[in-house]
């Protein structure tokens, strides 16, 4: 398994990340900002990304984005293909994803969102902290990202300060101590926002 930097060397593979997320969320039956291959591009085009190949075959992929005049950045649009899960990947690729965005943008802070438990492990292990939405960037441009997920209407009806997601952050400037998550009270949560966010729905 080979995990780099992706170059514009990668293009062709743009479309079958894109359809691995999306395949993905529809499985999980959970909101997902929607990517297109010609952004996927632009991530290889700035070296923001990195790629997991198995020879030829793509087996994962995390790229960068950048908010708030590179004050935050993200690492988003985690997915590790469906032949190649639990068996560490996803950890790897967001550790190597989390070096580059170091090296690139030393001082910002990294942050993501998200409703996996899988993600939360390896954020917190990484020495992200769990916080609220208003910790997060305030950039727009960010926040409109989540307009193709299902539960957008969620975020909308609390004015931006909470949704399904859990917000997490790394702050260079405290180097919080690596912790493991607790799965248990994260399970939990999630059931309580579920029932509190999506009754109407029911
Ligand atoms: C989430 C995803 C990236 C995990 O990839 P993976 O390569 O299987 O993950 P890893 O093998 O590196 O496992 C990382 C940790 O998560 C745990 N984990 C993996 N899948 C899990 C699951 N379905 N439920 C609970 N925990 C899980 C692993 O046990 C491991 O924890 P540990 O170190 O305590 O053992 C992959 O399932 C995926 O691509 N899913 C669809 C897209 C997605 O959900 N992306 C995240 C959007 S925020």
């Amino acid at each position: 398994m080979n995990i780099v930097v992706a170059t514009t060397s990668h293009f062709k593979y743009a479309q079958i990340i894109c359809d691995t997320i999306a395949d993905s969320a529809k499985v999980r039956g959970t909101g997902i900002a929607k990517r297109t291959p010609e952004y996927i591009r632009k991530k290889l085009e700035n070296g923001n990304a990195v790629i997991a190949l198995d020879g030829d075959t793509f087996s994962g992929f995390c790229y960068i984005e950048v908010w708030g005049h590179e004050k935050y950045v993200a690492n988003s649009g985690l997915i590790v293909h469906p032949d190649y899960r639990s068996q560490g990947l996803a950890k790897k690729i967001k550790a190597s994803i989390f070096k580059l965005s170091q090296e690139k943008f030393p001082e910002a802070k990294i942050f993501g969102i998200t409703t996996g438990l899988p993600v939360m492990k390896i954020n917190y292990e990484l020495g992200y902290k769990p916080v609220t939405f208003s910790e997060l960037t305030d950039d727009p441009e960010f926040w409109k990202g989540c307009q193709t997920c299902k539960n957008f209407d969620v975020l909308t009806r609390t004015d931006q300060k909470m949704c399904l997601c859990t917000g997490m952050l790394f702050d260079p400037a405290t180097k919080s101590k690596k912790k493991t998550v607790n799965g248990k009270a994260f399970k939990r949560l999630k059931s309580i926002k579920e029932s509190l966010f999506l009754k109407k729905r029911k």
